[in-house]
């Protein structure tokens, strides 16, 4: 199978261009900018994409490509596209000049094309693209040709004579560049000629002969099924692969949805035919713990950890009647394990996310069939094995619950208000056909009394905030401008229908620099 590798070289996108390499047919993957010559060699790529990055390549630490790098590129003859940071390595490295630009271009910006052969091929000139940056060439190396030039960056665009060197100034990966799928595209069959072969139907059929070859005929599996997308992925794939040998453990944590309790059950139990889901109602030991407890790092903790030895309980129950449990599996996904923006360490600890490793001193191997995938690929897996897709286009659901969107301690009324306005939310978002096409939308609960009236009454009531957001990857995030008579709908439909809430608030915050989540 063709493979293109991504070199990261600190940029916020490199996932996307993975991402959108994968959306071509051909499997990709990220290796660290200073990657072996050796595990080069090893992944055997077809081409190569140098990610951007934020440093100038002037700065004494910027990351730089191994010297032998160049050479080896030659060697195998393998074509290599710059992108922004790696269009300025290629020239550096080769002897040609990059220069601090006093006019900083960021933006959408015109490009004219002087070569449409190769990268820009079937694209009219000008196009808009996407530019970020400060540094820009100022001579090519040898034998370099120009590609296209904006206004104020006269090489935006080069190749080298022996066709081996590629690079953009701009970033084709991102949607801000409307046509750069297509540049992508060019690069990729065009230059590289990479076959087609990242195939979803393949990859499932592989993955299960994997797992059977994996775990063999008598062992057993445990997992952790959230009813998430990831975990339930997982639990579907291993039970094509070795049947009611897969245990899956369902926890109650007392912070779940409204009826998500009953439901992930009857999918699973009922539509799915699992026999070994075993169902652990643990509500009331999570919210003992969870009792006056109001800092939201000191949530998700307990929370983890509650999980876990909950977890830990089950499983040794479970190998006392089955010894044969030897493998634990769980639902980690590419981005869960590659993290990227090696070169710039400034990103600070916001929320403890993510989640749950399970423990180490557990004496199960570990196994993780999705770990090579994406999300909308483990979306589109789930959707060919027969997923219900209200499991696959249910919005992310974080895994401490609704325990952070309670503001404050958390106890079994507020639990109930909070379920009780979210399923009116969803409901009538839904019924406005906009939930698929919105990242989140949930209420949150505020701690906080305000007085209403009602009929005639006086009313001392909590408030309710929703929060509904557009997003592509979470990073960054708008609030929906959704229509006022909806909102109203929702909002009239919370304070007449849910006992103790008065009053409803919609939060017009982005992310930055709010958060997604409350806490
Ligand atoms: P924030 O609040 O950081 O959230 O803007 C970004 C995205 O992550 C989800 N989220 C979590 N997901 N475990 C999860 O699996 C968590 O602890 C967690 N906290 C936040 C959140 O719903 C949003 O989509």
């Amino acid at each position: 199978m063709d493979k293109i590798g991504i070199m990261d070289l600190g940029s916020q996108y490199t996932h996307l261009i993975a991402r959108r390499i994968r959306e071509l047919g051909i499997y990709s993957e990220i290796l660290p900018y200073n990657v072996s010559l050796q595990e080069l060699r090893t992944l055997s790529p077809k081409g190569i994409i140098l990610s951007g990055g934020p440093n100038s390549v002037y700065e004494l630490n910027s990351p730089k490509l191994p010297s032998r790098f160049f050479n080896f590129i030659r060697e195998e003859q393998i074509p290599v596209l710059g992108i922004c940071y790696g269009l300025h390595l290629i020239v550096h490295q080769l002897n040609g000049e990059i220069e601090a630009h006093d006019k900083k271009e960021y933006g959408k910006v015109e490009l004219d094309i002087l070569d449409i052969d190769e990268l820009f091929h079937t694209l009219d000139s000008p196009q808009i693209v996407w530019m970020s940056h400060g540094d820009q060439v100022k001579s090519l190396p040898l034998g370099f040709k120009i590609l296209a030039k904006t206004n104020n960056c006269p090489i935006a665009a080069y190749k080298s004579q022996d066709s081996l060197f590629y690079g953009v100034q701009f970033h084709p990966e991102v949607a801000h560049t409307p046509n750069g799928k297509i540049i992508l595209k060019n690069f990729i069959e065009r230059v590289v000629k990479a076959k087609k072969g990242w195939i979803l139907e393949d990859w499932i059929e592989q993955s299960i002969e994997q797992i059977k070859m994996t775990v063999g005929s008598k062992n057993r599996v445990i997992l952790g099924l959230s009813g998430g997308v990831d975990s339930s992925v997982v639990a579907l794939l291993l039970h094509k692969a070795i049947g009611d040998r897969l245990h899956s453990i369902f926890v109650n944590n007392g912070v779940l949805r409204k009826n998500e309790v009953d439901e992930v059950q009857e999918i699973f139990k009922n539509k799915l035919g699992f026999k070994n889901f075993h169902f652990i109602d643990a509500e009331d030991y999570f919210l003992n713990k969870l009792k006056n407890i109001s800092d939201p790092e000191e949530k998700r903790r307990i929370i983890g950890h509650s999980f876990i030895e909950v977890f830990e309980n089950q499983t040794k129950e479970l190998e006392k009647k089955y010894p044969d449990i030897k493998f634990l599996a769980q639902g980690t996904i590419y981005p869960d394990r590659v993290e990227t923006s090696t070169t710039s360490d400034t990103s600070s600890k916001i929320k403890s996310h993510h989640n749950l490793t399970l423990p180490e001193n557990m004496s199960l191997k570990i196994i993780e069939p999705l770990r090579d995938l994406y999300k909308d690929e483990v979306r589109k897996i789930g959707l060919k094995l027969g997923l219900p897709a209200e499991i696959i286009q249910r919005h992310p659901f974080p895994g401490p619950g609704l325990a952070v969107r309670i503001v404050g301690p958390i106890d079994k009324q507020k639990l109930e208000i909070l379920r009780n306005a979210d399923e009116i939310l969803i409901e009538e978002i839904k019924k406005a056909m906009l939930y698929d096409s919105l990242w989140q939308a949930f209420c949150v609960f505020l701690p906080l009394k305000t007085v209403g009236v009602m009929g005639d009454y006086r009313t001392y009531e909590y408030i309710c905030s929703i929060r509904i957001v557009e997003s592509l990857d979470a990073m960054t995030a708008n609030f929906a401008k959704l229509n006022w008579d909806l909102l109203e709908k929702i909002s009239s439909r919370i304070v007449n229908e849910v006992k103790g809430i008065n009053r409803v608030v919609y939060d017009i915050s982005n992310k930055p620099p709010s958060t997604i989540e409350y806490e």
